[in-house]
């Protein structure tokens, strides 16, 4: 890093970051069972140091049966040993910071797993006990409480409820989970639960990590008195008046999560706020709340330049309005890889050099979101893979392993396509990921071409252009200012200019376009006569 506001002696480093979103699972396995581990990540930090990364988010490392990957959790102080342990964490810590890289951890208050020593508890003592209180357990309804509490639905498929059997045996309560029956939702309102979640916070912050992410950050509170689903919910989706989710008490859970924070100088939160209006979003990100909210308008916006400006306009004026840092992102474990996303449609059994030929107007598209991303004020997420343009991967059925596949009764394929483990070098699966040819999820055949190691070769490779990128944005004066400037632009094309002077053209047509005027500093594919070729972006001072 070549600035001071890059050192980790800056407490707003957050305020203008790149931050590497690593999914340990399947980011390095140093062990050899074909998973990823901390001792991986520690052997990668080089790579990220390379890359330019400000700081990496590491999705959930704590103790899990991993039923939804780490996503429920058991014991949330303690390394899950799949991963490692907490002497391991320490030095990545110590090693990350060496190399002035943050590390920020998920949190998941939501919901713990059913193997968590409260859930055991909350079991054994049966209906009405303060260990039961913890969690959300309600008798059914019906003339043997055989219909669940109210008709919810969980995020990935069937009733939010199960029934327990209580410990003689007979049928007992119900208890919520709004994701996976072995995700049960904690009861919120009982403050034994956030007295708990601060102690996890302290745990960690005390250990030297430099923030959170939060998962579900909308969640936790749900609406008085569990009212009935209007409307049945899509798998996976979910509005902004849902009584499930943005219930107004989540705020005040923010409030005191930030008050933790606030005795940390220099660690930041952010927080996973899956609402559509940007009204409701900014709500999370008030100065008392969130220091930052993921913003998914990029993410859901497809390759189209009204949806992409509107997203960019309206995720602003939300930031913009609470005082908030904007933030960025184009991809993240839970949806299909941009490569994907873009590709135009192709079935398949097309002929190979049709998907071939979509692939790499998929890869193309990918690389002129990430200049545009990249430009824009405010902190940028990444991630792990988008770096290497990797496609999502169509896996076989007997290789899938979310929760969403089997709770849907295989109507949705789940997430599993976005996690397939990074290649790094070599011609053959594992490419280096792991020693180990079982990987968690298998990979593809022709990953070779995507390897770190052949990328880095490349001075046109998609690595070398997010590193360039992510080199220009620290070092360039023109990347600074709050807001864009638009500026009008051709049919199918956008072109906005940072107050420092930075312009960023895309153009999403098939025809190459005119520049601005200026001088070039880095293009996504190089021009056509001297023109922005298509699918691709170009910056310039
Ligand atoms: C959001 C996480 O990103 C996702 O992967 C997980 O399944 C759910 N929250 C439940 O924790």
């Amino acid at each position: 890093m070549t600035q001071d506001t890059d050192s980790l002696v800056n407490p707003d480093w957050w305020r203008n970051a790149v931050v590497y979103q690593v999914y340990p699972r399947s980011f390095s396995d140093l062990s050899g069972d074909g998973v990823g581990d901390l001792a991986g990540v520690i052997d990668k930090l080089g790579y990220l140091e390379l890359l330019g990364v400000d700081a990496i988010w590491l999705s959930p490392i704590m103790r899990s049966p991993m039923a939804d990957h780490g996503y429920d959790v058991s014991d949330p102080r303690d390394i899950d040993p799949l991963f490692g342990d907490l002497a391991t964490f320490d030095q990545l810590i110590a090693e990350a910071h060496d190399r002035d890289i943050r590390v920020t951890m998920d949190l998941v208050p939501n919901h713990t797993s059913n193997q968590h020593a409260w859930f055991a508890a909350a079991l054994a003592a049966g209906p009405g006990s303060p260990q039961r209180d913890r969690y959300i357990f309600r008798p059914g309804r019906g003339e043997h409480g055989e219909v669940p509490p109210n008709n919810w639905t969980s995020v990935f498929g069937g009733p939010a409820w199960s029934r327990i059997r209580e410990a003689d045996g007979s049928l007992g309560e119900w208890y919520l989970h709004l994701f996976a029956p072995a995700q049960p939702d904690l009861n919120w309102e009982n403050p034994e639960v956030m007295a708990d979640l601060e102690e996890t916070m302290r745990f960690w912050l005390d250990r030297g990590i430099d923030g959170f992410r939060i998962d579900v950050a909308h969640g936790m509170a749900k609406a008085p008195g569990l009212p009935d689903l209007a409307a049945p919910a899509v798998i996976l989706k979910h509005t902004d008046d849902d009584p499930r989710f943005n219930n107004d008490a989540v705020h005040d859970i923010h409030r005191r999560i930030r008050a933790v924070m606030d005795r940390y100088p220099g660690t930041a939160n952010v927080g996973e706020v899956w609402v559509e209006s940007p009204d409701e979003f900014a709500k999370y990100v008030r100065p008392d709340e969130l220091h930052l909210g993921f913003n998914f308008a990029l993410a859901t916006a497809g390759f189209d330049v009204a949806a992409i400006r509107a997203a960019i306009d309206e995720s602003l004026a939300a930031a913009g309005g609470v005082g908030a840092v904007p933030t960025w992102t184009l991809s993240n474990h839970d949806v299909v890889r941009e490569v994907t996303r873009y590709r135009p449609e192709v079935t398949a059994d097309a002929p190979l050099d049709e998907q071939e030929n979509a692939l790499g107007i998929g890869i193309a598209r990918a690389r002129a979101m990430a200049l545009v991303e990249l430009a824009l004020p405010g902190t940028v997420f990444i991630y792990n893979g988008a770096e290497l343009g990797l496609p999502n991967v169509d896996l076989p059925d007997e290789a899938l392993v979310d929760p969403v596949w089997e709770r849907s009764g295989h109507t949705e394929r789940g997430r599993d396509g976005c996690r397939v483990p990074l290649p790094w070098e070599g011609d053959e699966a594992p490419y280096g990921f792991s020693a180990n040819p079982h990987t968690w999820l298998p990979m593809p055949d022709d990953w070779g071409r995507f390897t770190v190691e052949r990328q880095l070769e490349d001075v046109f490779s998609t690595l070398s252009l997010y590193r360039q990128a992510i080199e220009l944005r620290y070092v360039r004066p023109e990347f600074s200012g709050p807001g864009v400037d638009w500026y009008q632009a051709p049919d199918g094309c956008l072109a906005f200019r940072r107050p420092g002077g930075l312009i960023c053209a895309l153009n999403t047509t098939n025809s190459p376009v005119p520049l601005p005027h200026g001088q070039i500093l880095l293009v996504s594919l190089p021009l056509v006569d001297g023109m922005l070729a298509p699918n691709s972006a170009a910056w310039l001072v």
